[in-house]
């Protein structure tokens, strides 16, 4: 059963805040304790360290806490890997939701499309081959070309979790005109990011440490692997967000640079304005 609190937007937006953050507390503990979701082997997730199940779960608080994610929202989680925030929006949205997820690596499509579309048809997955030095050498499309398989003002929220934070800058402006397309006007993308200013590669306590990067205003972690994890100049990628119609509607710095946060990479939230034509 999808969204088993009254989770309901009609709800959430006469309750008092207190209920409605609540309620959503009360859900993610369920989602972290619940053993009947599925979970990858271990060996088999390739999106990152930590607790998958954790980290889906947290991101799921954020979504709803910070970039107002309904349960009748339409969702496309771009760099969907495998299933780490579908598996707990299956708990939220509601069965008038729909999720798409994309990604270039088939393994984790399977695995989404056998443990999640299987039980949740709402959720579809889709492999596009787009070319990534570390996910999919030799893949057929550029990722500054992309065009995604979806019409336009298809949907009201657009995720990329640790996705820009393994892109080269053309390749985050070319989704940022694809994400500008495919919101419906007051839609929302949710992005992460390791947006870096003054002193954060100073200081001691940041994960990872960054060092400059061939690209000007780039910054990477190890350079024998570039796209292992990338940041740029915090104005950057706020820029071609802006660039491409989308009005910055939140910077939420993480803890990666060492200081105290909820997250821990940079999350913006751009929103595509209501009048945009
Ligand atoms: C660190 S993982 C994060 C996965 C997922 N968002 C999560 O948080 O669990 C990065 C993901 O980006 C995907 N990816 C790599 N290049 C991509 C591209 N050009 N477009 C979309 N996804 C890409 C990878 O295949 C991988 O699944």
């Amino acid at each position: 059963m999808n969204a088993p609190f009254n989770l309901d937007p009609k709800f959430l937006d006469t309750a008092p805040v207190s209920v409605a953050n609540a309620c959503l507390e009360t859900l993610l503990k369920s989602i972290e304790r619940n053993r009947f979701l599925p979970e990858p082997d271990p060996a088999s997730v390739f999106v990152g360290d930590g607790n998958y199940r954790a980290i889906g779960t947290e991101y799921l608080g954020h979504y709803v806490r910070i970039g107002g994610l309904k349960p009748t929202d339409r969702v496309l989680d771009i760099g969907c890997g495998i299933g780490r925030m579908a598996v707990p929006l299956t708990q939220y949205l509601d069965e008038t939701a729909c999720y798409e997820g994309i990604d270039p690596v088939n393994e984790g499509i399977e695995w989404c499309v056998q443990n999640v579309s299987r039980v949740y048809p709402n959720f579809r997955f889709c492999r596009v081959d787009i070319a990534h030095e570390l996910y999919n050498p030799g893949g057929a499309v550029k990722g500054s070309e992309i065009v995604l398989p979806f019409g336009d003002a298809k949907f009201d929220f657009v995720t990329m979790i640790s996705v820009a934070t393994h892109l080269p800058l053309e390749e985050i402006a070319a989704y940022a005109r694809e994400v500008s397309r495919l919101l419906a006007p007051g839609g929302k993308l949710f992005l992460t990011a390791f947006l870096v200013s003054e002193g954060d590669p100073d200081r001691a306590e940041a994960r990872p440490q960054f060092q400059p990067g061939a690209a000007v205003g780039s910054w990477i972690a190890d350079p024998a692997a570039p796209l292992g994890a990338i940041g740029f100049d915090m104005p950057l990628i706020p820029g071609v967000l802006e660039e491409a119609g989308l009005r910055i509607d939140l910077v939420s710095p993480g803890h990666w640079r060492g200081m105290e946060s909820a997250h821990y990479q940079d999350v913006i939230i751009a929103v595509k304005p209501e009048d945009a034509p």
